[in-house]
């Protein structure tokens, strides 16, 4: 332990970052960045995705090293040597991306590097293992998931909160948690404010990295501006406004039309993919469902509702046990093979798992998908033509990376989504499947996936937009399906007078 309770004084000055600066080839991840945190601060830390948060808190966390700068931590020097180091001095980050091991156990997780403790003559007691491991859990006010659970087995929401047990059992005095949020139910959220609280009032502090504009401003006391790199502003609580907000972020003033501008229902009479009486044992119950070329088609409900899994049987990759999605000429949708072959894509919620390969480069991302486009016979491979293609798309989606060499695992959020987007959009996708496009990126981003929906849906494609967040359904569709309980519970048209409480009411 660093510090007891009654050496923490509120107001006292843990960490200091002065004129720090990171690059990577020409990309100035931070510009001479100098941040104060206080003990019994959470200082939030908001940009657009890739303005250098993830940045600035590994090199806080001992991720990487900043080129140039200082920073220090209760008065001395800070060099952390790797996150280890950092973590058993005193400062803990969640990371932004999964920080867990797959094919082991939750506890082998937790106590990383530390299981000699259970140990005795060389012997690992993996009951004492997993009952500490229960413990921390319990500690934290996760209940159902226990320490001897393969990590394998479990889904994104609890493998993150083993992450957060992870560092918690370290102690830290500065806890930075980095886009955690946007994989977390409302369950899982509860877990991690109640942490951030109780760091708050035991005058430790935390930093904490959101996208969510109304979350940040609900659980920070101070929000500091990230812009390329450079640090624009600081807001002290009493200063939080949304707009002025929001306007520091993009450098020019947000205008009304993040959402599409017209209120007509609009799409051509083909109908591009007819759902009958798709049935999921369990899941999906008799779903009927017609999309048009050139509609954008919503779908929402309550993140269990069915949705997730009806894009995925629209796009083949769940077969249904009753019924079937046929397109336009009559060929049904059976597996994934014949949507791609069809023109179909499909942009998954859970896009690290399933929709990029992170180890691979922007370069193999986005040209796996397109290959027909710019192979000879889908046979002859020409590397000039396949670097021109991925290039193309690189620039007309405006992805943030030093080059198309750069792997996918480096790029911020946002700019990974637009990777996913450019595979499937150049490729000439007739009809796309969208489940939560613009989870977990930030509004220059957003803004320009509608704008990329409009242009789509005016060249004729058929666009479906699964999403939990009802303003984006309201903003940008022709068509409003809502679902409940894997069923179809009702159908809005597009309309200046859709309101978010005459839709919840059939969600729930
Ligand atoms: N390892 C890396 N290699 C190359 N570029 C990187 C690397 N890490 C970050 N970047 C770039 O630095 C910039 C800042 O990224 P990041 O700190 O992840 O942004 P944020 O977390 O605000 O979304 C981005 O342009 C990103 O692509
Ligand atoms: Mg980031």
């Amino acid at each position: 332990m660093v510090s007891s309770a009654a050496e923490r004084k509120k107001g006292e000055i843990l960490l200091t970052v002065s004129k720090m600066k990171k690059t990577f080839g020409p990309v100035t991840a931070l510009n001479d960045v100098d941040l104060e945190l206080k003990r019994g601060d959470v200082l939030g830390l908001i940009g657009e995705n890739g303005s250098g948060k993830s940045t600035i808190s590994s090199i806080i966390a001992g991720m990487q090293k900043a080129d140039h700068g200082d920073m220090t931590f209760l008065g001395k020097k800070w060099e952390p040597q790797s996150m280890l180091d950092a973590l058993e001095k005193g400062i803990g980050m969640i990371v932004q991306e999964s920080g867990t091991i797959a094919g082991v156990t939750v506890s082998e997780n937790i106590f990383l590097g530390e299981i000699d403790q259970f140990s005795k003559f060389g012997l690992v007691s993996r009951k004492k293992m997993n009952e500490a491991a229960d413990s921390v859990l319990r500690s934290i006010g996760v209940e159902n998931v226990s320490g001897n659970t393969m990590m394998m087995s479990l889904d994104f929401q609890a493998r993150k909160l083993i992450e957060i047990a992870k560092v918690i059992n370290k102690d830290p005095e500065v806890l930075i948690v980095d886009e955690t949020t946007t994989a977390l139910s409302q369950e899982g959220r509860k877990v991690l404010y109640n942490i951030v609280d109780r760091y708050r009032n035991e005058n430790r502090a935390v930093v904490f990295i959101s996208h969510d504009l109304d979350e940040i401003m609900e659980v920070c006391d101070t929000l500091t501006v990230l812009r390329d790199g450079n640090m624009i502003r600081t807001f002290e609580k009493s200063e939080f406004d949304p707009d002025a907000i929001r306007t520091s972020m993009i450098g020019r003033e947000m205008q009304g039309d993040y959402y599409r501008s017209d209120f007509t229902p609009s799409w051509d009479e083909a109908v591009s993919m007819k759902v009958s009486g798709v049935t999921v044992n369990g899941h999906l119950h008799g779903i009927d469902l017609e999309v048009h070329s050139g509609e954008i088609l919503g779908i929402g409900g309550l993140s269990h509702c069915g949705m997730h899994t009806l894009g995925k049987v629209m796009f083949g990759a769940v077969t249904p046990d009753k019924g079937s999605v046929v397109i336009k000429d009559g060929t049904e949708v059976r597996s994934e093979v014949v949507a791609m072959k069809n023109k179909l894509g499909y942009v998954s919620k859970d896009r690290d798992n399933e929709s990029l390969i992170l180890t691979a480069s922007v370069k193999d991302n986005i040209a796996v998908a397109g290959m027909e486009q710019y192979a000879i016979n889908n046979f002859l491979i020409l590397d000039g033509r396949e670097k021109k293609y991925v290039d193309e798309q690189i620039g007309s989606l405006s992805v943030k990376c030093s080059n198309r060499n750069q792997t996918v695992q480096t790029l911020s959020g946002g700019n990974k989504q637009k990777v996913v987007f450019g595979k499937w959009v150049g490729r000439g996708s007739e009809i796309l499947i969208l489940d939560c496009p613009t989870r977990g990126v930030d509004i220059g981003v957003k803004q320009a996936m509608y704008q990329l929906m409009v242009r789509l849906k005016r060249e004729g494609k058929s666009i479906i937009m699964i999403s939990e967040e009802l303003p984006e359904l309201i903003g940008m569709s022709d068509r409003l399906v809502i679902m409940k309980d894997g069923r179809i519970t009702k159908e809005f048209l597009r309309s200046p007078d859709l309101s978010d409480a005459e839709i919840i009411g059939y969600m729930i």
